[in-house]
């Protein structure tokens, strides 16, 4: 939108960056699989505080004191290189070089203007974010996290950005609910200190090596597709939806003690709806890649609370024959087993075969163009709700466009409990049809 104005952009330091002093977190092949991705970008919207609630200097002093407790995101990539094999290593140097803060102003946008009824995302959302195009590797020169406050005329957006190599959604919102809890308290003391998740990998030695051809920096997205359009649409699952998908394919699967969960019920209705208006042929695979927090299945388990990235994107695959004719049991199975199977085992050997032939990290998440692969990022399970920086609840929930390819599905919870909002990108044909199509609107509600 033309009128955004971008009025400051600062570096926020912690106050003291403190005892840890410059601790170095080591990367794992579970971090560096992220290496040419996208920062995910995520925001919420709230309503307007009071002129007197002095919100740009709060939000300021109050992140400050956040990030001395989360101070990797305070850091940066470091980038060391091997001439002995020519390949490069990469660790966060957490030295509090801060984190990027950007207040703008949008004055001609209202809060009615995000929240359109029939769902969809107004496109000038993408400038609500505070950086386009960054990619994890940036992060030697980037901030690790990087954050944008925009006052429209009747709320406040605050959009921000990640290295996923830093830290995967769970930790990411568990960051943000810190921040929000200082803020609206004015105290920074009474949290707990972080617990970083350490070297998991025995046998495995750090830091490790990836080839200089591996690193370079992939062409820009736009480059790839010139002529392509997705457009983005928020879809809302009622609790009603839910039960009733979930109960559909508990059904179809029969009276095993197998239990399709909530999520994988609606990946599933995702899935197959999404494959079904994607022109592939029958014998096409397709593939549904959805996050896996490793956290609990390793051996031994890391606490829930413990902070950086354990998220995996693991592949269920089908055919588009498989999906449209075996129904939504047989394809929430698929997802369900590809999570069973992230075993403590099965990560390790997954670890120790990545390190010994790093390849395709210049795919990123953008390399797939073709239109077969649907990918459920963040999770209803993060409670984007609970963040209220003292001047009320957020509104809506909001993915901005890094990573987009179409079939990106960013899940948040709804705003009313049980309930899903799902932000779908798409190539604009493709939802033209999705929205045509009784058999998956009668299981959603636009908001
Ligand atoms: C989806 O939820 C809405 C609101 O609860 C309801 O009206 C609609 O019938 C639901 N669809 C199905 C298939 O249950």
């Amino acid at each position: 939108m033309a009128d955004l104005v971008i009025i400051s952009s600062s570096i926020v330091r912690p106050v003291i960056n403190s005892q840890l002093g410059r601790t170095k977190i080591h990367l794992t092949p579970f971090d560096l699989t992220h290496l040419q991705y996208d920062y995910p970008q995520r925001g919420l919207l709230f309503p307007k505080p009071d002129p007197d609630f002095h919100l740009i200097s709060r939000l300021k002093t109050s992140l400050s004191l956040a990030l001395e407790t989360y101070f990797p995101f305070a850091g940066r990539l470091v980038k060391v290189e091997n001439p002995e094999d020519n390949s490069v290593s990469f660790f966060i140097d957490c030295d509090g070089s801060g984190a990027r803060f950007l207040h703008a102003e949008a004055k001609s946008v209202s809060v009615s203007d995000f929240l359109q009824p029939d769902g969809s995302v107004p496109s000038f959302i993408q400038h609500f974010f505070p950086a386009d195009d960054i990619k994890s590797s940036d992060g030697v020169s980037e901030p690790l996290l990087a954050l944008q406050v925009t006052e429209v005329k009747d709320g406040v957006f605050i959009g921000f950005c990640y290295n996923h190599m830093v830290a995967d959604g769970a930790s990411m919102w568990s960051f943000f609910h810190t921040w929000s809890k200082i803020c609206s308290s004015g105290s920074g003391s009474d949290h707990q200190p972080l617990i970083l998740k350490g070297w998991f990998l025995d046998g495995i030695d750090y830091p490790i090596h990836i080839l200089v051809s591996e690193t370079e920096r992939p062409q820009p997205r736009r480059e790839l597709s010139p002529v392509a359009v997705t457009k983005d649409r928020v879809f809302h699952f009622t609790k009603k939806n839910i039960s009733d998908l979930k109960a559909k394919a508990n059904t179809e699967l029969g009276s095993s003690e197998l239990k399709i969960s909530s999520v994988q019920a609606v990946s599933a209705h995702m899935w197959r709806s999404i494959i079904k208006h994607g022109g592939l042929s029958r014998e096409k695979q397709t593939h549904c890649k959805v996050a896996v927090d490793l956290r609990q299945r390793l051996n031994p388990p890391l606490g829930k609370e413990c902070f950086g990235n354990m998220a995996y994107l693991s592949s269920a695959i089908a055919t588009v024959e498989e999906l449209l004719d075996r129904g939504l049991g047989w394809a929430a199975l698929q997802i369900n087993k590809v999570v069973k199977s992230q075993t403590n085992e099965n990560c390790k050997t997954f670890a120790a075969d990545w390190i010994k032939n790093v390849k395709n990290l210049k795919l990123g998440v953008g390399g797939r163009v073709a239109g077969d692969t649907i990918v459920i990022a963040s999770s209803p399970r993060f409670e984007v709700y609970n963040n209220d920086f003292g001047w009320g609840k957020p509104i809506a929930a909001r993915a901005g466009p890094g990573n987009s390819i179409s079939g990106k599905l960013v899940f948040f919870p709804g705003i009313d409990e049980g309930s899903i909002d799902v932000q779908a990108t798409l190539w604009s044909d493709v939802l033209v049809n999705l929205l045509a199509d009784v058999e998956f609107v009668e299981y959603v509600t636009t908001v």
